[in-house]
């Protein structure tokens, strides 16, 4: 956890060191120092990106009646572990008294990332860590309608028609398929990026994960175990990492580049999520080198490099911010990772997984 933690000078030169050589037709204006003018305005509180909402949450046992095996798998997940690991643990006492929390399940702040929530007849409930729903989208609205074929008895009976039409109401109500990615990714980058300044200013809490969405997807918390009816846990097709390696630096930028917008301080929040951003906008730089014919790559670098990532920049950082948020939704949904093999080296290969994936046979 400490080498999450940078001391204010030396974030400073990693963050904004060394200007990237020009490239491609990106106009290159060297990244632009946080300005030392803190806003003096109280500190709030962001809610995250994730879809789990409350009233409409089932719990993961509403899942395990079918998904038997994806449930497995999750149980052996730090997910799953935060929910009694975490509010018992040292560093959360100490973050619960730097703000005033008294109970840590109860907080909506730690709720919101650490806890799946339900609403039980009008009084929430904590009812586990971070499960299903909170990456596949709260399932009161689309649990049953996904998992019938249409009103036939079984798939085979199911027109294509009638399947493309439940899937579109299902993801309507608000579920979150494996095909959209880059919705899948605004999920973990949401939580995992902790775009939260008090959390981590007052509370010091870790300034966001090493997240990479291969490596940190592919490692425990792999559950492809479905579509293969079990018989193994698959790795995701080299097609399908090179999307995700792009679309997880995509959606990286995006988050940073909103968290350094309701950033009102020049102290490690701040810092942090400059450094962020910087470093995405790198990697992804280093990616349109590489492919030159993916001209959605080199405007993702353009328009987060033209933000300026400094304080009291808000309208012009949520506004590139939605640049590349629309520019990386065109590409998840334009590419399958065919004509990627171009960054083969660049994506994290499998001593890099996060944790061990679970066979769960
Ligand atoms: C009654 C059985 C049943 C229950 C309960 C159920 N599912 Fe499913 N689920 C299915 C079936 C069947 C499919 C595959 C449908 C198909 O092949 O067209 C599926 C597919 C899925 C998929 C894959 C979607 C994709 O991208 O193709 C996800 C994700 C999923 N379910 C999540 C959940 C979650 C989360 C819950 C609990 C909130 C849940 N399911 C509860 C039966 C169920
Ligand atoms: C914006 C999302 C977010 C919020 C809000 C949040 N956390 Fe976290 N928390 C994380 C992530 C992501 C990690 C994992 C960091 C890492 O990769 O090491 C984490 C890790 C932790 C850890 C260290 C791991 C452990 O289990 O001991 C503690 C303690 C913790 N959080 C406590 C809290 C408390 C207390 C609150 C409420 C005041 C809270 N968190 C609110 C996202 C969040
Ligand atoms: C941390 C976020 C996360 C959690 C928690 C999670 N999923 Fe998933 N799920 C994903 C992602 C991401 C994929 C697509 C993975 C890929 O393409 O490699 C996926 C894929 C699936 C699939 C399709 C698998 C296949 O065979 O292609 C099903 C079904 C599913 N999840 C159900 C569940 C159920 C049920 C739970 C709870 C027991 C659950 N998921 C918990 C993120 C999550
Ligand atoms: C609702 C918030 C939330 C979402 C969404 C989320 N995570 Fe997490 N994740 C956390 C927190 C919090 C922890 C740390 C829990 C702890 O250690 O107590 C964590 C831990 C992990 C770990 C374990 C890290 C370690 O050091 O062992 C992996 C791997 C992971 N997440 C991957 C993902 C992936 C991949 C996605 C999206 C597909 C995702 N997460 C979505 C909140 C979230």
């Amino acid at each position: 956890m400490s080498a999450l933690f940078y001391s204010t000078s030396s974030m400073t030169r990693n963050a904004f060191g060394a200007c990237p050589s020009p490239v491609l037709s990106i106009r290159m204006i060297c990244a632009v120092l946080l300005v030392l003018i803190p806003l003096v305005v109280g500190l709030f509180v962001k809610d995250t990106a994730h879809s789990n909402e409350t009233a409409k949450a089932v719990g993961a046992n509403a899942c395990a009646e079918c998904h038997t095996k994806e449930t497995t798998i999750w149980k052996n997940t730090r997910h799953h572990q935060t929910f009694r690991e975490m509010p018992r643990s040292k560093k959360a006492r100490e973050i619960g008294r730097k703000l005033g929390i008294k109970r840590i399940k109860a907080d909506p702040l730690c709720l919101g990332c650490h806890f799946t929530k339900r609403d039980k007849r009008g009084a929430i409930r904590v009812t586990a860590g971070i499960s299903c729903e909170s990456c596949h989208g709260a399932a009161q609205n689309w649990i049953k309608l996904h998992s019938e074929f249409s009103g036939k008895p079984n798939k085979k009976a199911e027109t294509a028609s009638e399947a493309a039409q439940r899937w579109k109401q299902s993801v309507a109500l608000g579920m979150i398929r494996k095909d959209d990615m880059y919705g899948v990714a605004k999920n973990c980058y949401g939580c995992h990026v902790v775009p939260n300044e008090e959390l981590v200013n007052v509370g010091g809490h870790p300034a966001g994960s090493p997240f990479e969405l291969v490596s940190w997807s592919q490692g425990q918390v792999r559950h492809n175990v479905w579509y293969n009816n079990g018989k193994q846990n698959a790795l995701a097709s080299t097609k399908r990492r090179r999307l995700m390696y792009l679309v997880g630096l995509t959606v990286e930028l995006e988050t940073a580049l909103r968290a350094i917008a309701v950033a009102t301080k020049f102290k490690g929040y701040a810092i942090r999520m400059a450094h962020r951003a910087d470093k995405a906008r790198k990697a992804m730089l280093d990616a349109a080198k590489r492919l030159p014919d993916i001209p959605e790559l080199g405007s993702i670098v353009e328009d987060a490099h033209e933000a300026g990532l400094k304080l009291n920049n808000k309208k012009v950082l949520m506004a590139a911010a939605d640049k590349v948020a629309a520019t990386g939704k065109a590409l998840s949904a334009r590419y399958d990772g065919g004509k990627l093999a171009a960054i083969d080296p660049l994506i994290p290969g499998k001593s890099k997984y996060v944790g061990e994936p679970s066979d769960s046979n």
